[in-house]
C-alpha cells in the first residue's frame, strides 16, 4: 500500500483553502466528510502565501487547514508548491526567467515558468521545501509529498547552454567522441571547442538529430534535478514518507521511465474528452502503471464534470466520472483523486470541475455522484489496495526512440510513434488481454508475449533481452521501423533491423511510405491449398521490403510493384517465436497476427462479454478482482460463469447480469 497511515482507496482532490476566508474551511471539512473524502492535495500554487518576500515566511494559515483536515480524518498528499514562483522571484532574480523554443526570455506568469537550470530557483524552492519538511515532519495527517505540479518547463537560455556543455561532457569525455557520435562531418558542423556548442533553438542548429536528441535528454534531466533537487530535502527529513509527482501520460518532454525510478509511487493526470476511446485512457494507466514495473499507482487527478480549457468543455454524462474511476481502479490505481476540491471564485480554472461548485453546498449532480463514488470506494475496505494487474503482454516503450523517431527526418511524417504503440493497444483492449508497457532496457522476464512497435532506437541489452523472451517460448511482434538506429542515432550498419535481424529471421531492405489515406492490400496465406487467401486485410503508412532468412511468411502484399512481397513473417527461436510486421495493419489484420500467438500461450479475456465491454483484474495472495466496466452508453446484459460477490453492493452475483450503461462491476 501506498502508505500504512491510510490503507484504504484514497479519496480526494487538490484544496485551494488559501483562495478562501476561513469561515468557508469549515464548510468544507463538513462536504468532505460528506463526500467520503479521506484525502486532499495542498498547497499545490502557494508559495507566494508562504513566502510572500524572500526573508518572510508564512505557513501559519496551513499550519491551521492541515489540523482541522487531519481533526476530521482527511490526510494530507502534502504539495510543496514550486510549481509557480512569486512574482518577487522573477523580478529579482532574472535567470529564474526561461527562454523558449523561439529563443525569447520569457515575462514572469502562468506557471511552470522558470528555467530549470536557473541557480536561485534551485536554491529558492530547495529553501521552500526544507522550511516546509521541517515544520510538517511529525504532522499525523502528512501521509505523502507531491513534489511540484506536472513538470515540464523546457528552457534555452545561456545558464541552460552551460549546463548543457557540462552534461555533454560527461556523457562523451571527449569532443572527438561527442563530434564521431553526433556524425558532425555532416555540413561542416564539427566542433573544435565545447563552447561552440549552442542550445537547440529554431533560430539555431535544429539540422543535427543527435544534437536535438541529447537537448531532449538534458532538458528532461534537467528538470528531473529540479524533482531532485527537493526530493533530497524531503528524503532526509521526512524519511518514511513517500514521494510522487504528478506526471502526465504519454507526455513527450520527459523521460518518464528515469523519473518513475526516482518516485515511490507514480501518480498522474487523466483527462479524457468525451470522444476519447476507452482503450486510449486505459492505456496511459497501463503505461503509468508500467513504469515501476506493475507497482500500484494513483489517479492524482481527474475532472468531476468538466475542463475549462478546450474550446468546448462539455460534462461528463451521469456515469462517466464513476466508470472513469472504476477504470483507473481496475487498471492499477490505489487512488481516486481530483482537480479539484471547490470552483474558484475567479482566476482561469473558476469554471473547472469540482466536487463543489459556486453553490458551495452538497445539492449538486456532480457533489452527489462524487458522494456515492466516496461511499463504494470506502465499502472496499482494504481489500483492492496493493493488489497487482497481472499482464502477460508487454509493450516496449521509450521517450528516448520517441524523440528520435519524431525530431529526425526519415522515409515519412506519417509514422507517429505513440500512435504506433496504440494501434496494438487498441486491438488487445478489445480483447480485453491485460497489458503492460515496459522499457527495452527494463525487465521483460514477466511477459510472454513482447510487442516491440516502431523501435526505431535499440541499445544495448535490447536485442538479446528480446531473444530470451523467445528462445524461453514466449513470441516476440516487432513491426515498423524497428532496429534503425543506436543509441545516439547513428544507423546500423548490419542491415535493419540491425540487432533484430537474427531474432526476426529478416532482413528490411528499403522502407516505401505511403501517402496519407493510401492503403494497400495484404493477404494472410492459408495454410492449403496455397495461394488462397483467409480474407484480405488493408495496411497503411508505409512498405518494408523484407528478405526472409529463415523465417516463413504469413501474409504478403497483394498489389502494385510490392506484390508478392512479404509483409507478415514469423521465426521459430529458441522454445518460441518472433513475428515481423513490416507495414501498419489494419485492426483485422493484427488480431490476425496476435490471434494465433496469444492463444498458443493461454492468453484470453478473463470473462467473455459484449464489444465495449472492458475487463481486467487485480490479484492479491490468493484473491482475484475482476472488474467490469462497461464503456458504452447503452445496457448491456453480461453472463458471468459462476457465481460472484459484488464489491461494491455485496450482492451476490451469477448467471445473466444487466449491466446499465456505464455501469460497473467489482467481483470477487
Ligand atoms: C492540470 C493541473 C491542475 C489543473 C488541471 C486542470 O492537471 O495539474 O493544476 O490546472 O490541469 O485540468
Ligand atoms: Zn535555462
Amino acid at each position: 500500500m501506498i502508505s500504512p497511515k491510510l490503507p484504504r482507496i484514497w479519496y480526494g482532490a487538490d484544496y485551494n483553502p488559501d483562495q478562501w476566508p476561513e469561515e468557508v474551511w469549515q464548510e468544507d471539512v463538513r462536504l468532505m466528510r460528506l463526500a467520503g473524502v479521506n484525502i486532499a492535495t495542498l498547497p499545490v500554487f502557494s508559495w507566494v502565501a508562504l513566502q510572500p518576500y524572500e526573508d518572510t515566511y508564512t505557513f501559519e494559515w496551513l499550519d491551521r487547514i492541515l489540523d482541522l483536515l487531519h481533526a476530521n480524518g482527511v490526510s494530507a498528499c502534502l504539495a510543496t508548491s514550486t510549481a509557480a514562483q512569486p512574482a518577487w522571484m522573477s523580478a529579482k532574480y532574472p535567470d529564474v526567467l526561461p527562454v523558449d523554443y523561439e529563443g525569447r526570455k520569457r515575462k514572469h506568469g502562468i506557471r511552470q515558468n522558470y528555467c530549470p537550470n536557473s541557480p536561485n530557483f534551485r536554491r529558492l524552492s530547495r529553501a521552500l521545501v526544507q522550511k516546509m519538511a521541517e515544520r510538517y515532519a511529525r504532522h499525523p495527517g502528512l501521509v505523502i509529498w507531491h513534489v511540484s505540479n506536472e513538470y515540464g518547463p523546457m528552457c534555452y537560455c545561456e545558464e541552460c547552454a552551460k549546463a548543457f556543455r557540462t552534461w555533454l561532457q560527461a556523457r562523451y569525455g571527449s569532443l572527438d567522441e561527442l563530434n564521431r557520435r553526433w556524425y558532425t562531418a555532416f555540413w561542416s558542423h564539427g566542433y573544435t571547442d565545447w563552447s561552440q556548442i549552442e542550445t537547440p533553438t529554431s533560430t539555431g542548429d535544429t539540422s543535427t538529430p543527435s544534437h536535438v536528441l541529447d537537448y531532449k535528454r538534458f532538458q528532461s534531466d534537467s528538470v528531473l534535478d529540479c524533482y531532485r533537487n527537493e526530493v533530497q530535502v524531503l528524503r532526509a527529513v521526512t524519511p518514511g514518507v513517500p514521494i510522487t509527482t504528478n506526471l502526465m501520460g504519454a507526455y513527450k518532454d520527459l523521460d518518464y521511465f528515469k523519473w518513475a525510478a526516482e518516485m515511490d509511487v507514480v501518480s498522474w493526470d487523466s483527462y479524457p474528452g468525451l470522444q476519447t476511446p476507452a482503450w486510449d485512457t486505459a492505456m496511459r494507466h497501463d503505461l503509468m502503471r508500467g513504469l515501476k514495473g506493475g507497482k500500484p499507482i494513483m489517479l492524482m487527478e481527474q475532472t468531476p464534470d468538466q475542463v475549462n480549457w478546450q474550446g468546448i468543455n462539455p460534462l461528463k454524462p451521469a456515469g462517466v466520472m464513476r466508470l472513469q474511476s472504476w477504470q483507473a481502479v481496475a487498471h492499477g490505481a490505489d487512488a481516486v483523486m481530483f482537480f479539484q476540491w471547490r470552483r474558484g471564485r475567479g482566476g482561469y480554472e473558476k469554471f473547472h470541475g469540482a466536487f463543489v461548485a459556486h453553490t458551495g453546498d452538497e445539492y449538486t449532480r456532480t457533489f452527489r455522484e462524487c458522494a456515492a463514488l466516496g461511499a463504494e470506494l470506502a465499502a472496499t475496505g482494504d481489500a483492492i489496495i496493493g493488489s497487482t494487474v497481472p499482464a502477460r503482454v508487454g509493450i516496449l516503450f521509450d521517450w528516448e526512440c520517441w524523440w528520435a523517431v519524431e525530431y529526425g527526418s526519415g522515409p515519412t511524417r506519417e509514422l507517429r510513434y505513440v500512435q504506433q504503440a496504440e494501434r496494438w493497444y487498441c486491438v488487445l483492449h478489445g480483447m480485453n488481454v491485460a497489458v503492460e508497457f515496459a522499457h527495452p532496457q527494463g525487465d521483460l522476464s514477466k511477459f510472454d508475449v513482447v510487442i516491440v512497435p516502431s523501435l526505431y532506437m535499440v541499445k544495448p541489452g535490447t536485442a538479446e533481452a528480446l531473444e530470451a523472451v523467445a528462445e524461453r517460448g514466449g513470441a516476440v511482434i516487432g513491426s515498423l521501423w524497428t532496429g534503425i538506429v543506436d543509441g545516439t542515432d547513428l544507423a546500423f550498419l548490419t542491415g535493419y533491423p540491425g540487432p533484430l535481424r537474427r531474432l526476426f529471421g529478416v532482413w528490411n531492405e528499403e522502407i516505401d511510405p505511403m501517402e496519407p489515406g493510401a492503403e494497400q492490400r495484404v493477404c494472410f496465406a492459408a495454410p492449403a491449398p496455397a495461394g488462397a487467401c483467409i480474407g484480405t486485410q488493408t495496411c497503411s503508412v508505409a512498405v518494408e521490403r523484407l528478405h526472409p532468412e529463415g523465417s516463413e511468411v504469413l501474409a504478403s502484399y497483394t498489389e502494385g510493384w510490392h506484390a508478392g512481397e512479404p509483409a507478415v513473417t514469423r521465426n521459430a527461436y529458441g522454445q518460441g517465436e518472433a513475428v515481423y510486421v513490416g507495414t501498419d495493419l489494419d485492426d483485422e489484420a493484427r488480431r490476425m497476427v496476435l490471434n494465433p500467438i496469444l492463444s498458443a500461450r493461454g492468453i484470453a479475456a478473463p470473462l467473455d462479454v459484449p464489444a465495449g465491454v472492458e475487463v481486467m483484474q487485480r490479484v492479491k495472495g490468493d484473491r482475484t478482482f475482476t472488474f467490469v466496466l462497461n464503456n458504452k452508453s447503452a445496457a448491456v446484459s453480461v453472463s458471468l460463469p459462476r457465481a460472484y460477490t459484488d464489491l461494491l453492493t455485496g450482492a451476490a452475483l451469477s448467471g445473466d447480469v444487466d449491466l446499465p450503461a456505464y455501469g460497473v462491476l467489482a467481483l470477487e
